[in-house]
């Protein structure tokens, strides 16, 4: 059901790459609640994915290449699409996470640094750069909000997530830097949704993934949040409903955070 909450908004989407994306399912829900968006990922994964199809289904959508730690391509994308809108931008996600060291296996004790490095510059950095790029191409609209993506692994240790663990901690910190920032030179309010683990291509990623995401969701009382559901909760920031909500983490977990144990984990532990 839609509620028209974004009705005449417009906003850039960064990172569906397929239909499990948590970026792809943000889409819908934006052009459902009457959205005009435009869509970006890294040049390479416009090739691999499947991202026309979602075009078609965001009432033909631009799609526009940018990796995400290039200034340039920054620059690029805002200019088509600030062009394609006629004005300004109310609202972007920044859906974008990859680790090579993760993806290729290397311990936390083996760290490949320059493989660090990309790992920050990539899932942390560049919401940095994409929001500096916004504010001195002057792009935002007055109220407008910015959100990423962050996981419970920036405060708590879990084994395998290994560097990205500093990534997601980084980006926790530019939403409080930059969200005080922008809401003082244009109201733009800046936060990061901290989101239960979701089987997509960078969740499945991570290794132990499988059990893990059965722990995780014995141990939230309301079970996961799927990607849909973190769509929604997406939206609702991108809404008018949600004007002072800025520079803070929000928990979108079921209730894990606050959980330090459970019934069904008890039970679990018990039969063995
Ligand atoms: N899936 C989970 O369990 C989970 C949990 C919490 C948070 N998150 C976060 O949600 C976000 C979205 O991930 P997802 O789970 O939907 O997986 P996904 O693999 O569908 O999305 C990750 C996206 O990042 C894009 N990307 C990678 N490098 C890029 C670059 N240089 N420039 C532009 N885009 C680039 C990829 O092309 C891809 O579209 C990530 O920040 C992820 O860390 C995921």
């Amino acid at each position: 059901m839609a509620f028209n909450l974004l009705k005449g908004k417009k906003g850039i989407i960064f990172g569906a790459l397929d239909e499990k994306s948590i970026a792809w399912k943000a889409a819908l829900k934006a052009y459902e609640e009457g959205a005009s968006i435009v869509l970006t990922n890294a040049p390479i994964a416009l090739r691999m994915g499947t991202i026309h199809e979602l075009s078609e289904k965001t009432g033909n959508a631009p799609v526009i290449g940018a990796d995400a730690t290039s200034l340039e391509d920054l620059e690029n994308l805002y200019k088509s699409a600030v062009e394609n809108f006629g004005g300004g931008i109310d609202f972007i996600l920044h859906s974008i996470g990859m680790s090579p060291n993760v993806r290729k296996g290397r311990s936390y004790g083996d760290l490949n640094y320059e493989w660090m490095i990309k790992a920050l510059d990539v899932s942390a950095i560049s919401f940095h750069k994409l929001m500096q790029v916004a504010e001195k191409m002057d792009i935002m609209n007055e109220w407008g909000s910015i959100v990423g993506l962050s996981y419970i692994a920036a405060q708590r240790t879990f084994p395998d997530y290994s560097d990205m663990a500093q990534a997601k901690a980084m980006l926790e910190s530019i939403a409080r830097s930059y969200g005080y920032r922008f809401g003082k030179s244009k109201h733009v309010r800046v936060n990061t949704i901290s989101q239960s683990p979701t089987v997509t291509t960078a969740g499945s990623g991570v290794g132990g993934f499988d059990t893990f995401l059965d722990y995780s969701e014995k141990m939230s009382p309301l079970g996961n949040a799927t990607a849909e559901e973190c769509a929604n909760y997406i939206i609702a920031l991108f809404s008018d409903l949600t004007r002072k909500v800025t520079m803070q983490n929000l928990m979108h977990d079921g209730g894990f955070s606050s959980s330090g144990m459970t019934e069904e984990l008890i039970q679990d532990l018990k039969k063995k």
